[in-house]
C-alpha cells in the first residue's frame, strides 16, 4: 500500500486517490463535492431512506459493461450468457435480458429466477457439476438452450430425461483443460484433479456415449478456468486445448458448432489491471472465427461486480489489544468475499470530511473473528453514524449472503436513469421465522 497524502478536497492523493478514482470510475460513482454519486443519486440519501447494510446496484454501468463486451465480440457470431450466481437479482437480470444477453445458470432456483426475469429458455445454458434429475427435467421441459454436461454419467441421465419427455436435447460437454489460472484456489477450476469438466483425454470417449444417444445433439465444448483471471495467457492456452479436439471430435462425426470460452474475466478490486474486452477479442476471436465455431462467454463478475456497492453505517470505534477498530452494521453475513477469500474491497466514506487516515481493521457485528471486511486499512478517521460504501460489491455480494446470526439479508437497490426503487426490500423478522415449525404438527 503506497503513501496516502491528503488533498484539500478531503480525498486522498495518487497513487491511493488516482486508484480509488478508477475503482469508482468503474461502477459509476463520481463524487460531487463530498458527496458520493451512483448514476446521479447520491448514496447517503439512499442509506438514510432505506437503511443500511444496503446493496445498490447501477443498471447503467451493467449495461455498459455488456455493450463493451459485445461490440468487441462483434467479429464472430457469439452470446454472453449471464452467469446468474453472480448476482441473480430480477432486477439486473431483466435488464441485461432485453440487452439480449443469455444466461448461464446453475441451479433449478436460478432457471425459475431467469425464466421470470424474461429471458426466453432458449438462451439459457444449464451448466454445473450435480445437476439432479429434478432439475435436469425442468430445464428440457422448458426447452434450455442447452445443457453442458461434466460427467459421461450426466449424459446419460439427460439422455434418459429426453427420451421419457420424448424431446432432443442440445448438449454440450464442459473439457476440463487442465489449465491453471493464477487466481484464489477456491475459484481455479480449470486445473486437472479439480471436480469440474470432463478431463480432456475422456472427450472423444464421452462424445461417442452422447453420438450414441438419439435424443442428445452434441453442438458444443466449454470450458471455464476460474474466476477473477487478470491474464490472456489461460485463455489462449485453453482455446488451443479445446480446438485441438474440436479437430479430433468433428473427424468422428460431431457437428461442432459453438465453443464456450467461460467466464472468469477479473475486474479491478485495488490496483488490478483487468483484461479489456478488445484484448480478449485481439487474443482469440481469428483462431474461432478460422475454426468456423460461433462463441460462447459466461461472464458474471465481469458484467456486474464494480457495478454493485454495499452501503454500511458505522455502529461503534473500539480500540482494543493495540488495535483501531471500526464496527460496521454490514458483516460476513452481508458480504462473505473478504472472511473466505481473503478478497480485497474498497471502502470509502459516502461524505468526504478531509480527515488523515489512520490504519483500522474494518469488522461487522457477527461473532466470529473472521468476520471482517478489511483489515490493517489507510481509512479516514471515521465516526459512529457514518456511512462507507464498501466498492466492487456487485458480484458474489448478495447471492453469498446469509441468515447466520439471525440477521436479515439486506435490501437490493437499483439506481437507473436518475431513479432509485427497493428491487428486494430487507428481510424483516418475520421472514426469518417464516415457515418453522416449533412442534409436531
Ligand atoms: N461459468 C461457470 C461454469 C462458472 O462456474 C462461473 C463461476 C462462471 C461462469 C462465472 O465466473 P465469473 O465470470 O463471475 O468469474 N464466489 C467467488 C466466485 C465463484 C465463481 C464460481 N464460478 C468469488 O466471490 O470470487
Amino acid at each position: 500500500m503506497g503513501q496516502s497524502i491528503l488533498r484539500q478536497d478531503g480525498g486522498l492523493a495518487i497513487g491511493q486517490a488516482g486508484r480509488v478514482a478508477e475503482l469508482l470510475r468503474d461502477g459509476g460513482l463520481v463524487r460531487n463535492g463530498p458527496s458520493l454519486l451512483m448514476g446521479g443519486a447520491r448514496l447517503t440519501d439512499i442509506a438514510e431512506s432505506i437503511g443500511t447494510p444496503a446493496y445498490v446496484y447501477n443498471l447503467d454501468a451493467v449495461r455498459g459493461r455488456y455493450r463493451a463486451l459485445d461490440a468487441a465480440m462483434g467479429p464472430v457470431p457469439h452470446r454472453i450468457c449471464f452467469a446468474v450466481k453472480a448476482n441473480s437479482s430480477l432486477a439486473v437480470l431483466h435488464a441485461l435480458s432485453e440487452l439480449g444477453a443469455g444466461a448461464d445458470i446453475v441451479s433449478g432456483g436460478e432457471l425459475s429466477r431467469v425464466l421470470a426475469a424474461g429471458f426466453p429458455a432458449e438462451r439459457v445454458v444449464f451448466s454445473g457439476v450435480g445437476k439432479s434429475e429434478a432439475e435436469l427435467c425442468e430445464a428440457v421441459r422448458v426447452g434450455v438452450g442447452r445443457i453442458n454436461v461434466e460427467s459421461a454419467a450426466e449424459l446419460q441421465r439427460v439422455a434418459a430425461v429426453a427420451k421419457a419427455q420424448d424431446r432432443r436435447v442440445a448438449v454440450g460437454i464442459r473439457v476440463n483443460p487442465d489449465v491453471t489460472a493464477e487466481t484464489h484456489p477456491y475459484i481455479a477450476t480449470g486445473a486437472r484433479g479439480i471436480k469440474f469438466g470432463i478431463p480432456a483425454d475422456e472427450v472423444v470417449a464421452a462424445a461417442h456415449v452422447a453420438l450414441g444417444q438419439p435424443q442428445l445433439e452434441l453442438g458444443a465444448i466449454a470450458m471455464h478456468l476460474g474466476s477473477q483471471i487478470l491474464d490472456l495467457r489461460p485463455y489462449s492456452e485453453g482455446l488451443d486445448r479445446l480446438l485441438a479436439l474440436v479437430a479430433e471430435l468433428r473427424a468422428i462425426g460431431v457437428p461442432l458448432t459453438t465453443l464456450g470460452l467461460g467466464g472468469g474475466l477479473g475486474i479491478r478490486y485495488d490496483d488490478q489491471e483487468p483484461i479489456a474486452p478488445a484484448s480478449f477479442a485481439a487474443a482469440l476471436l481469428p483462431r474461432l472465427e478460422a475454426a468456423g465455431l460461433s462463441v460462447e462467454l459466461e461472464p458474471g463478475r465481469y458484467l456486474v461486480g464494480s457495478a454493485g456497492v454495499l452501503l454500511a453505517e458505522v455502529l461503534y470505534r473500539k480500540h482494543s489489544g493495540g488495535k483501531e477498530f471500526v464496527i460496521l452494521d454490514a458483516g460476513m453475513n452481508d458480504l462473505l468475499r473478504p472472511s473466505i477469500y481473503q478478497a480485497y474491497h474498497e471502502i470509502v466514506e459516502l461524505e468526504a470530511r478531509g480527515r488523515p487516515p489512520e490504519l483500522v481493521d474494518v469488522v461487522g457485528p457477527v461473532c466470529e473473528t473472521g468476520d471482517f471486511l478489511a483489515l490493517d486499512r489507510p481509512l479516514p478517521g471515521l465516526r459512529p453514524g457514518e456511512f462507507v460504501a464498501v466498492l466492487c460489491a456487485g458480484a458474489y455480494g448478495f447471492v453469498m449472503a446469509s441468515n447466520y446470526n439471525s440477521r436479515p439479508r439486506p435490501p437490493e437497490v437499483i439506481v437507473d436513469g436518475g431513479r432509485t426503487w427497493v428491487a428486494r426490500p430487507r428481510e424483516s423478522a418475520e421472514d426469518l421465522l417464516r415457515n418453522e415449525r416449533m412442534e409436531a404438527p
